[in-house]
């Protein structure tokens, strides 16, 4: 059902001023400011542009890590905190697939330098990573969640080159967002036959609940966690697909032991990131590849090895808004929510949440 269209700010100059979360350096809390939002004159969007009234946005690790290396002389004085976001669309392009009154989700991080932590924001849907419809009966906390984490999730499976139905997949990582959503992906949408999902005994019903059927506890070391893996392997065959969403690369070594070839499509998709998921410091040395990947890729590359190892980035993918209207419409689609804060009193709070680690869901932002 479409939305009441909210009322605009008074237009000045070709701009509005709106409420925002803004840093200045990976010195400085975030704080609310007044920021000005640039319009078309007359039209307000350009044809490809939608102007949104913003409802939810979530924290990302990788908000933390823009932050975190952000210097004051770079970039505009206030950047705006955020790329997930969740709304209501009060103006719209001709050429935009959205109508005034729409309730939307999406990621605007890589298609514009302002964040999406504003009371309004300008964005261009067609680049956007992720854009999409919210389901009937999803809240804009749960929409909002969903972007980043969701399609990199999804992003990941969808890097299989053969069907998943029936499948052997192994999720390394449970307990993160990206890696819930794999879980869930894999066994309810792509119709996997087995999931393995590793994670703490605090994450183990999150697991279950999302659909592993074998929960395995990363905590109790390498060789207990590996010699589980391999029991699993004895019993039910080995993995098409292995999901890290931790950069835990233990496996490497056992590929030819869990791990389908290439030539059967087995592969291992790793999410990008750094090597440890605390983001309090960032540091760029965290995230260089380690030298067993890169041997394994370069092996690989030369054809001297059976086994790949994706590097995945969100992108736009196929097939996304359908898996997640699917997943909602079939009550298969848990949003683990950690925490909700007042986008305008509480982000500092919300950030520093996300960036230690612990976060069980997601930390969203209320506008
Ligand atoms: N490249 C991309 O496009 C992209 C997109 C999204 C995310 N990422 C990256 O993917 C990673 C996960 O992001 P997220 O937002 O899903 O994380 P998150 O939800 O913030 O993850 C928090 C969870 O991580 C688990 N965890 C902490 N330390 C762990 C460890 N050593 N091994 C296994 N699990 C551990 C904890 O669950 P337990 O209870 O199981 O310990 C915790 O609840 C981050 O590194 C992020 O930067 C990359």
């Amino acid at each position: 059902m479409a939305a009441v269209i909210p009322e605009l700010p008074p237009i000045v100059n070709n701009s509005f001023k709106v409420k925002a979360v803004t840093y200045h350096s990976y010195k400085t809390p975030l704080t609310t400011k007044e920021v000005e939002i640039p319009v078309t004159a007359g039209s307000i969007v350009k044809p490809t542009e939608v102007l949104l009234q913003i409802k939810a946005t979530s924290i990302n690790p990788i908000d933390c890590i823009f932050k975190g290396m952000s210097y004051g002389f770079l970039g505009p004085k206030d950047k705006i905190i955020g790329g997930d976001f969740s709304g209501i669309v009060v103006k719209a392009g001709a050429e935009t697939k959205f109508k005034p009154g729409d309730k939307i989700f999406g990621d605007v991080l890589s298609v514009t330098r302002r964040g999406s932590s504003s009371e309004y924001i300008i964005f261009e849907p067609k680049v956007a990573q992720v854009c999409e419809l919210i389901p009937e009966g999803m809240t804009f906390e749960q929409a909002a969640s969903l972007p980043i984490v969701s399609g990199t999730a999804y992003q990941c499976l969808y890097s299989h080159r053969g069907s998943l139905e029936g499948s052997n997949v192994l999720v390394l990582g449970s307990g993160t967002s990206v890696g819930t959503y794999a879980v869930q992906f894999a066994k309810h949408y792509f119709k996997a036959a087995k999931v393995v999902a590793t994670c703490s005994a605090s994450s183990a019903e999150k697991s279950k609940k999302a659909g592993a059927d074998v929960v395995v506890d990363y905590t109790k070391g390498k060789s207990v966690k590996v010699n589980q893996i391999l029991e699993f392997v004895k019993e039910h065959g080995k993995f098409d697909i292995v999901v890290d969403a931790v950069r835990d690369e233990d496996l490497i070594p056992y590929f030819s032991h869990v791990l389908k070839p290439v030539s059967e499509n087995g592969i291992f998709s790793q999410v990008e990131g750094s090597y440890t998921i605390d983001y309090s410091h960032v540091h760029l040395y965290q995230f260089v590849p380690s030298w067993k990947k890169f041997v394994s890729v370069v092996k690989y590359k030369l054809g001297l090895y059976d086994y790949f190892i994706d590097t995945v980035l969100l992108m736009n993918t196929k097939g996304y808004g359908d898996a997640v209207r699917t997943l909602w419409a079939n009550r298969e689609l848990s949003i683990p929510i950690d925490s909700v804060y007042d986008a305008y009193s509480d982000a500092q709070v919300a950030l520093e949440r996300v960036a230690s680690g612990k976060a069980k869901g997601k930390v969203v932002l209320k506008f």
